[in-house]
């Protein structure tokens, strides 16, 4: 076989047949497919798009370019979980202790942020001390030991994945469906767990700009969950705002913590919950969500998360510490009436430019840096009142606070966000 009959094949329209592309994605992990040739195939397959049977075709290649998990020396069923991505998305930091603060053990990998969307690994690291690298052995031990935990993606899980996903980066080639799958499930099943619940972001601030599409990528990964055994849902929601009050490092991981004392916004508690229900329901745990948010807000879930931290070598005083930071500026509402909207994108693009991302791979961070809301979407806000503050050591530029500003969109109507918008299983 030669790469360039198959990236013609693609280019014209036609679907690749198992072998071929088993074949492709081999010869790519093996370096013996270049860099130019994927790119090229993944540009067609931007235009041609694939079919179901190519997309699961692809996810098991992928898969056997990399080891597999192994988490039966756990007892009980595995639960894992995976967002698109988002902006101030810190539901991992929440929903893992939650779960596993009801017996159900949660092995988690998670990844890095890039652009405007953030990564719980990021978030994790602002904690002093937590390492994100244990080995299979460690993992599997904490997971037995203490019910829960965060690591960050193995290196030898899913090579091709890893090459190819870079290689999307920077050849525009990252928002295609069939390819966002079969890199999500690929991962998620040699992650291992038995049971997973994706969380597929919709809006301004996703790779899902509008409901269709986030539903169609949807039921391709709850397909090839299914088809390779492991029982998937998907819950399609809302990032056309950020997700809560806090985008940044450190920012969010206060957020967290208090939703787990009870001191979070309603909205961001209540969503949290719901997708606790899904994940316990998966296992087959029949919990109502009185009793769900009990344990949250009733500090059985933060009890967990602060045993993961320590666990994982994490400073529970630099924990709890408040940022640091030389700058806070404060944007105020231009007028009277309710927030009708705050774009995701925007304001995650903003905390970036704050120091809270990479614009690319290799970027420094700053941990401390971000956006904390005062106001979100339907709530009413007075002229003048500070409706958002941004965290910064940076050199602030004017022109970002005008921008900022105009961002801030009030109007006489109240609009009700909706976090969940839809389950598919
Ligand atoms: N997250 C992934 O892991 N892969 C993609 O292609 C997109 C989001």
């Amino acid at each position: 076989m030669r790469a360039v009959d198959l990236i013609q094949k693609k280019r014209d329209g036609k679907s690749l047949n198992t072998e071929e592309m088993a074949w492709l994605i081999e010869q790519y992990a093996a370096g013996l497919v270049p860099d130019y040739q994927m790119s090229a195939f993944a540009m067609a397959v931007y235009f041609k798009g694939m079919s179901v049977a190519e997309t699961m075709a692809m996810t098991l290649s992928m898969l056997k370019t990399g080891k597999e998990y192994d988490l039966s020396s756990i007892s009980g069923i595995k639960v894992d979980k995976h967002s698109t991505g988002g902006v101030g998305d810190k539901v991992t930091l929440i929903l893992v202790p939650l779960v596993a603060s009801f017996g159900v053990p949660v092995a988690k990998m998670s990844g890095r942020g890039l652009g405007h969307t953030g990564g719980t690994l990021d978030k994790l690291e602002a904690i002093r001390g937590y390492q994100i690298n244990l080995t299979e052995q460690d993992f599997l031990r904490q997971v037995r030991e203490i019910g829960l935990s965060v690591i960050g993606q193995s290196d030898d899980l899913v090579k091709a994945d890893k090459l190819l996903y870079a290689l999307r980066d920077v050849t525009a080639t990252v928002d295609i469906m069939p390819l966002i799958a079969s890199s999500i499930m690929s991962k998620k099943i040699a992650a291992g767990a038995d049971k997973i619940l994706l969380d597929v972001t919709v809006g301004d601030g996703a790779f899902m700009k509008n409901e269709d599409e986030a539903q169609e990528l949807a039921k391709i990964m709850v397909a090839l969950g299914r088809e390779m055994g492991r029982e998937t849902i998907a819950v399609l929601t809302d990032m056309s705002q950020p997700l809560g009050l806090a985008i940044g490092n450190r920012l969010e991981v206060l957020e967290a913590l208090s939703v787990m004392k009870g001191e979070g916004r309603d909205d961001l508690t209540d969503f949290i919950c719901q997708l606790a229900q899904l994940m316990l329901d998966l296992v087959g745990k029949k919990v109502s969500l009185a009793e769900i948010r009990e344990h949250l807000v009733g500090g059985q879930a933060l009890e967990k998360f602060e045993a993961m931290v320590l666990a994982q070598g994490g400073d529970l005083e630099d924990l709890y510490r408040p940022v640091r930071v030389e700058t806070i500026e404060e944007i105020r509402a231009e007028k009277e009436g309710y927030i009708t909207q705050l774009p995701a994108l925007y304001f995650g693009q903003l905390a970036m430019k704050l120091g809270a991302g990479r614009e690319v791979k290799t970027d420094g961070l700053d941990y401390e840096a971000g956006i904390v809301f005062e106001k979100k979407v339907g709530d009413w806000v007075r002229k003048g009142q500070v409706v958002a503050k941004l965290y910064t050591n940076k050199k602030i530029d004017e022109k970002w606070l005008t921008e900022c500003q105009k961002n801030v969109k009030i109007g006489d109507e109240k609009i009700e966000p909706k976090e969940i918008i839809k389950v598919i299983s």
